[in-house]
């Protein structure tokens, strides 16, 4: 038997593939497809202090090995979303990890502290990736100072687990992690997407209408192993690793570079079983390159 289990900080995962955060809304849509119990945990869609209703369209755009998108953190905001989307997704019994974001320190701090109230929240995933905050316009996701500073005042006003999300738009990640580690991280969650932009040629202008977007899909995936990778050397907190993953053999790729878990993204807009199917393809996969647990396979790639 394969064992596909993984206990990781406030999560026992019966398997170690989830959806990723911004790719299954709250579980709604693809409950019509398949039984949501199956997965190893969900992470949801990020949640902010009050409604956002994003930016304005063209927002997402395909390029050759993925996708644009500059969706802008639209969602209900957080009260809503504990009202209605976190009881739907509880009844069926799957770990749930909880997306903040925010604009500001106050804002991540009020919607990490709104999370407390429910019991059916496992983690927090914070997602330190957003542009145009308030404070000194620089993100959160590319300063290791104000990464651990949010990291920290998140940890304070919550009792969950809490992984940062990490932003790949920088030169030095190793810095990134090892700051929020510090800081109080129990875990991480990498990669969120890179920065990129597209022209319209027939318009001559660039196609989103915030100009710029966030490239996922298979396109980054090298980008997320070598980050992965990297960080793994350097840090003692479990990882959850995404960016461009569309098969089994990516999936264990993921977790010889250190992933202890693993979270697909744009695939799901490709195939809406891509989850499932990959939870079941795991079990042959792990036992062709000579495993017997998910477990064995954390890391492997490090060996001299
Ligand atoms: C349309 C779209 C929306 C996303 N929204 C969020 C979000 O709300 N919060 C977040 O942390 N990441 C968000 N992401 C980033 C993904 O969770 C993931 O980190 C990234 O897309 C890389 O994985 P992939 O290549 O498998 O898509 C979004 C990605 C896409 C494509």
């Amino acid at each position: 038997m394969t064992e596909l289990a993984v206990n990781l900080p406030g999560l026992q995962l019966k398997n170690p593939i989830m959806p990723a955060s911004g790719c299954f809304g709250f579980g709604r849509e693809y409950s019509d497809f398949y039984d949501l119990h199956q997965l190893g945990a969900v992470m949801m869609k990020a949640a902010t202090g009050t409604l956002r209703f994003g930016n304005k369209t063209p927002r997402v755009a395909e390029t050759s090995g993925g996708m644009l998108n500059a969706i802008g953190l639209q969602n209900p905001g957080v009260d809503k979303i504990i009202e209605t989307e976190v009881p739907f997704l509880a009844k069926h019994q799957v770990p749930i990890i909880a997306n903040v974001a925010g604009s500001t320190i106050e804002e991540y701090e009020k919607v990490a502290e709104a999370f407390n109230h429910t019991k059916s929240v496992h983690a927090l995933e914070l997602n330190i990736s957003c542009p145009n905050v308030k404070e000194g316009g620089i993100q959160f996701g590319t300063d290791p100072e104000m990464a651990a500073n949010v990291t920290r005042i998140v940890k304070e006003a919550s009792n969950l687990p809490v992984y940062v999300k990490l932003s790949p738009n920088v030169s030095d990640i190793v810095s990134m992690a090892k700051a929020v580690e510090e800081a109080g991280a129990d875990g991480l969650s990498m990669i969120n997407t890179l920065s990129g932009m597209q022209i319209h040629l027939p318009s001559k202008r660039p196609l989103l209408a915030n100009k710029t977007g966030g490239l996922s899909g298979p396109a980054i995936k090298p980008v997320a192993i070598r980050m992965i990778y990297e960080v793994k050397q350097h840090v003692s907190i479990p990882i959850i690793g995404m960016g461009g993953i569309t098969t089994i053999d990516d999936v264990i790729e993921f977790l010889l570079a250190g992933a202890s878990a693993v979270a697909v993204g744009t695939a799901n807009f490709q195939n809406p079983f891509i989850c499932p199917e990959l939870i079941e393809q795991l079990p042959s996969a792990l036992k062709k390159y000579g495993f017997t647990s998910v477990e064995e396979a954390i890391g492997k790639g490090h060996q001299a």
